[in-house]
């Protein structure tokens, strides 16, 4: 009997592997299949296309449909192509007011932890990963552009979709981002980079109007677009905002002038939702699509009857839209059988990217990983019986989602006591107490640096009254900690962990699992102490929840970037403000010690090379993940520049006494600065220093070069 039930089990998980394994064969043989067309047949055959077209059929396709569609032409074969949200998985729009969305209709999507924590994994081909999974989902519902990804910039803490960006440092967001892109095409899927350019805040989104000079633009806000562009991202959509005086939707300094001329992108433009007003303006800016549906262009039969916006516009606009989903196949591309989609492996990426990504800001006296002698373990907090994420378009619901006290007890069994709201004695008596507090942001409206008061009052209740506090912060961004932070025993900053974020953090806090997230942006101790301070009209105070009807009556107003090219922590260390947390901070539970930093510069002059070589050792006793981090100072030069700009890093796996040697290389645009007279990078010859460390601030090497 026990002979069989072990023949049983192990043909069991045999019989499972080889149906996983079909299961995967089917899609890869797809995705291998799966070669764009080049722009230039494209091109032609969107010509050909085009000549068959009536002007009906052309404004047709220039006007998003139904919210989410690019319009049908099935005389001439041309399906409608459906998009969809984007940023921490696909949404799934089960309703959409009166549409029937059956078709598009996925039975489940993966919720993926939120872009910033995927930015503080610092791990690119995890990235990659969690996009190809994005889009093998988006192949399963049908849909072919996804809206997605979310590329701003993290300027403001405040800013309420933070959680959908990649942090404040250009360089990682560029890196993060291409490979993104990579991904989610690998599918067939079309990414779209959002918002071109400059949408750093929701507060009242429709009316700021970003103020920033084109070295800024090129040295911070642009590279991500271009990591994208380079990757071959298909799609671009513009923002809400105004950039220079002018919205960037129907911008032509934006779309024609920076975007194409400048970056080079050749595919499709997009606004977006309800955010251009002209359409005279719009034709002539290089837009080609408005989205939902036409409010610009609603009188273009006019406009062009009237000789204000000529056919050779819509032509353009059109042809770009035809073109771009030529080159994607999108007219004859098949779903991919959802049983067919290995959502397992989705959970797995998932999985390790909130492993990766969470981030230990503190661990005094080693209290974690919480050890056998921490027999009653207090819980408490809004998001341990629910699972926070951000909101808005973004939204994923996900499956199987993991509860954080779940997790808990499947851990640490009946050493876990959950109190939604303990009294003094409560969290006296516990040897320690886990507190989960945070914010859930959203896109439409910006949050305040510092915790909603109820949050405030849990954190400080426990640290007050339990030395042994861990603090686990759920959040898209950067909150205030300042008053709390020096009592807290340890702190992890958690994010939006998506549906299985939970699982990863549990073992962080059991030591199954060693941290290595490093923050993608730098925490400040006061609001006041940030770049984007004083970004609000003066008078006015944040809102919270759609308020459209405000929108409208509310004026343009002005965002000054006045910091220029001083974001993040370029700007804490030129204003010598320390931070609270710098950026690209973040403890393991091993130590790194980093040595051997050799430099070679003689390929300089010939290919623009410098070769950046060290060693780095775990000196602890775990095996573990270290970011390595390298940046790069200009001594002397003609322009204002950073004290240090990320210009390389790499994670390294390490096991106890390991030491391994990393090469990074450098090229003369590492050195170089956007100079805005000959619209070009520049590069100035002089002495260079070269710091390799843990973070912004923990430089463990540095060499200066003369180059
Ligand atoms: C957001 C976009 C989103 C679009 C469609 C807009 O409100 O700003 O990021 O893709 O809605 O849902």
């Amino acid at each position: 009997m026990h002979k069989y039930m072990i023949l049983f089990i192990v043909l069991s998980i045999t019989f499972y592997i080889l149906y996983i394994q079909m299961k995967g064969q089917s899609i890869k043989k797809e995705k291998e299949q799966f070669q764009p067309l080049s722009y230039e047949l494209a091109d032609t055959k969107a010509d050909s296309v085009l000549a068959l077209m009536t002007q009906v059929e052309k404004v047709a396709i220039v006007e998003g449909d139904r919210s989410f569609f690019i319009r049908p032409i099935p005389r001439l074969n041309l399906p409608e192509v459906y998009m969809t949200d984007a940023t921490q998985g696909v949404h799934i729009r089960e309703k959409f007011k009166d549409l029937d969305l059956a078709m598009y209709q996925l039975e489940k999507s993966t919720a993926f932890p939120c872009p910033i924590l995927l930015a503080a994994t610092w791990n690119s081909e995890l990235s990659y990963k969690y996009a190809e999974a994005v889009g093998e989902e988006c192949r399963a519902g049908g849909i072919g552009i996804l809206l997605g990804p979310g590329v701003n910039s993290y300027r403001i803490s405040q800013c309420g979709r933070n959680f959908e960006y990649f942090g404040e440092d250009p360089f990682l967001r560029a890196r993060m981002v291409g490979e993104y892109v990579k991904g989610v095409q690998s599918t067939g899927t079309i990414a779209t980079l959002k918002h071109f350019v400059a949408n750093n805040t929701d507060y009242y989104r429709r009316k700021s109007n970003s103020i920033i000079d084109e070295r800024t633009l090129h040295e911070i806000y642009l590279p991500p677009f271009k990591a994208g562009i380079d990757a071959g991202a298909q799609a671009v959509m513009t923002s809400y905002n105004l950039l220079n005086g002018e919205w960037c939707g129907q911008s032509e300094y934006v779309i024609n002038g920076i975007l194409k001329t400048q970056l080079g992108f050749r595919g499709l433009v997009m606004t977006d939702w309800w955010s251009v007003y002209d359409g005279e303006k719009l034709a002539k800016s290089g837009q080609d699509l408005e989205m939902p549906y036409a409010v610009a262009l609603k009188d273009v039969h006019q406009l062009l009857d009237e000789g204000k916006i000529k056919i050779e516009d819509i032509n353009r606009m059109a042809k770009s839209i035809l073109r771009t989903c030529f080159i994607m196949k999108l007219e004859d591309r098949k779903k991919y059988p959802s049983d067919n989609i290995l959502y397992e492996n989705h959970e797995s990426v998932a999985l390790q990217a909130a492993r990766e990504g969470i981030v230990l800001l503190k661990n005094e006296k080693n209290i974690l990983p919480l050890q056998e002698d921490k027999k009653k373990i207090l819980v408490t907090g809004d998001y341990v019986e629910k699972i926070a994420m951000g909101r808005g378009s973004a939204e994923v619901k996900g499956y199987n989602n993991r509860l954080m006290l779940d997790e808990l007890k499947k851990e640490f069994g009946s050493r876990i006591t959950y109190v939604k709201d303990p009294n003094f004695d409560q969290i006296k008596a516990a040897d320690v107490v886990l507190c989960n507090i945070g914010t859930e942001d959203s896109e439409g409206w910006d949050r305040s640096f510092a915790l909603p008061e109820d949050q405030e009052k849990k954190v400080g209740d426990c640290v007050n009254n339990n030395p042994n506090t861990v603090v686990i912060v759920t959040s898209g961004s950067g909150i205030r900690m300042t008053d709390w932070n020096n009592k807290a025993r340890a702190i992890l900053y958690a994010w939006y962990g998506g549906q299985i974020g939970n699982k990863a953090l549990v073992e962080i806090i059991a030591g199954k699992t060693n941290p290595s997230g490093k923050l993608p942006m730098t925490i400040e101790k006061e609001f006041k102490d940030s770049p984007g301070y004083g970004y609000i009209p003066e008078g006015e105070t944040l809102y919270q929840g759609w308020n459209g009807k405000e929108e409208k009556a509310h004026p343009v107003y002005d965002v000054r970037y006045s910091e220029g090219i001083f974001v993040g922590y370029r700007w804490y260390e030129k204003k010598n403000i320390e931070p609270l947390y710098p950026f690209g901070f973040g403890l393991s539970y091993t130590s790194f010690e980093y040595s051997d930093l050799t430099i070679g510069t003689n390929m300089f002059q010939e290919q623009g090379i410098v070769k950046v070589s060290f060693a780095v050792k775990n000196v602890g006793n775990r095996r573990g993940l270290e970011t390595v981090q390298l940046y790069v100072q200009d001594v002397e030069s003609a322009v204002p520049r950073p004290l240090k700009e990320l210009k390389g890093f790499t994670k390294v796996d390490l096991e106890p006494g390991q030491s391994k040697n990393v090469a990074i290389e450098l090229t003369t645009k590492d050195f170089s600065f956007w100079d805005p007279e000959t619209k070009d990078w520049f590069f100035e010859k002089g002495a260079f220093i070269i710091q390799v460390g843990s973070s912004s601030k923990e430089i463990k090497v540095q060499k200066q070069i003369e180059l």
